[in-house]
């Protein structure tokens, strides 16, 4: 007898929730999503059907609407919640920081009380390497200190593993895990599915795809006068199906612990350091698409280098990154080449 279990997936149509949606499906879940699409299309639900082939179970709807949650609440007996619903522009945050408190502060507490009211334990948060700044010592481990904030978003980020951590040392019954991502790129292998750019990317891997496709003339290199081997900044580079894999880790290792609270924090890197330099040269040779671009000044708030130590999540998790940098930057053409298709 097959007994799906269902998850609430928050920020489900988005660029790491869809992703995960499909590993979910994969792996026996029933993925309830809800999504505002403030930063998503519909579209994505569609290509996820194609994908998955079968229908979904979507709420077209804000984590922040009290009425809109206890229905869903209500209406679903929820194993656990895994929370993408964000915002996520780090320039935005800074020109919007009460957008970003508000948006990603509130959805955090309206999804905690509905899981206390309705005793739904599991949550999975989507954090992020962002919580350590520029670290003092590489790569970093999950009790590597965290910094003080270099935007209001990292200050979300923030403040969200603050409040997890409270609620689980109460008398609520909250089993969380917060995972920080480094930095998520790549696609879904089937083309179907990848990062939905709206205006101007803002990160690299993105604009390095629309500048091979013709619609960026160039990608200028922020900086190549930095203390790395190649002056350009160093950052480690997650594929986002690798990403999908581990929430399904985490939902099933919040359902072998057998106390009725617990909070863990995992690192989701691939332990290495790319330079910016290196992705360039690496989408090139693997796509055999020439990438325009030129050599300008630092981006204000930039860190240096960063990667992670993985070994927390291979431990315990039992994950690790299966995709190379170079099979996320060919899946992440597969993906450009389906948008310039669809154009
Ligand atoms: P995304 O913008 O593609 O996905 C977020 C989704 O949440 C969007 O579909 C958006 O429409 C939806 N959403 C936002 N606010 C909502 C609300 N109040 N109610 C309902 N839906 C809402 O972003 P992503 O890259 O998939 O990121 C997912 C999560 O991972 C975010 O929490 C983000 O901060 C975090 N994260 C992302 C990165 C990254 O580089 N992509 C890195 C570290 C952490
Ligand atoms: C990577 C490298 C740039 C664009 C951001 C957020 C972080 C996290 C992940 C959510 C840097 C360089 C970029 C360009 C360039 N998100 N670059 N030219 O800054 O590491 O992290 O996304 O939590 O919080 O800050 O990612 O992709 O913007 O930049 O040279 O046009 O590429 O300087 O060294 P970043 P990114």
């Amino acid at each position: 007898m097959s007994h799906l279990r269902k998850v609430l997936v928050t920020g489900g149509a988005g660029y790491i929730g869809s992703h995960t949606v499909v590993s979910l499906v994969h792996s026996g879940y029933q993925p309830v999503i809800l999504d505002n699409l403030s930063n998503s299309n519909p579209a994505v639900l569609d290509n996820l059907r194609d994908i998955l082939q079968q229908d979904l179970i979507f709420y077209r709807g804000d984590c922040r609407d009290q009425d809109l949650m206890h229905s869903i609440f209500n209406e679903h007996q929820l194993s656990g919640v895994i929370h993408f619903a964000a915002s996520k522009a780090v320039g935005e945050s800074v020109e919007k920081p009460l957008l970003y408190y508000s948006n990603n502060l509130d959805s955090l507490l309206v999804i905690l009380e509905n899981m206390d009211q309705y005793g739904v334990a599991n949550l999975v948060f989507s954090s992020s390497c962002t919580v350590y700044g520029q670290p003092d010592h590489l790569p970093v481990t999950e009790s590597t200190e965290r910094k003080p904030a270099a935007s209001p978003y990292g200050n979300t980020k923030k403040i969200c593993e603050d409040i997890i951590f409270d609620v689980v040392q109460s008398p609520a019954s909250l089993k969380a895990i917060s995972l920080r991502y480094f930095n998520p790129i790549g696609a879904h292998e089937s083309g179907k599915l990848g990062e939905l750019p709206i205006g101007t990317p803002n990160n690299l891997v993105p604009f390095v795809a629309q500048t091979a496709a013709g619609i960026r003339d160039s990608i200028t290199v922020f900086g190549d006068d930095y203390n790395t081997p190649d002056g350009t900044c160093i950052r480690d580079y997650i594929h986002v199906m690798d990403l999908a894999d581990a929430h399904v880790k985490s939902l099933n290792h919040l359902d072998q612990q057998e106390t009725d609270a617990c909070y863990d924090v995992f690192n989701l890197g691939t332990g290495n350091g790319n330079s910016v330099m290196e992705v360039i040269n690496s989408f090139q040779e693997v796509t055999g698409a020439p990438v325009n671009y030129q050599i300008g000044g630092r981006r204000s708030g930039d860190i240096e280098q960063i990667f992670a130590n993985v070994e927390k999540a291979q431990r315990e998790l039992g994950w690790t990154a299966s995709k190379n940098l170079q099979q996320a930057l060919a899946d992440t053409w597969k993906w450009q080449q389906t948008l310039m298709k669809s154009v």
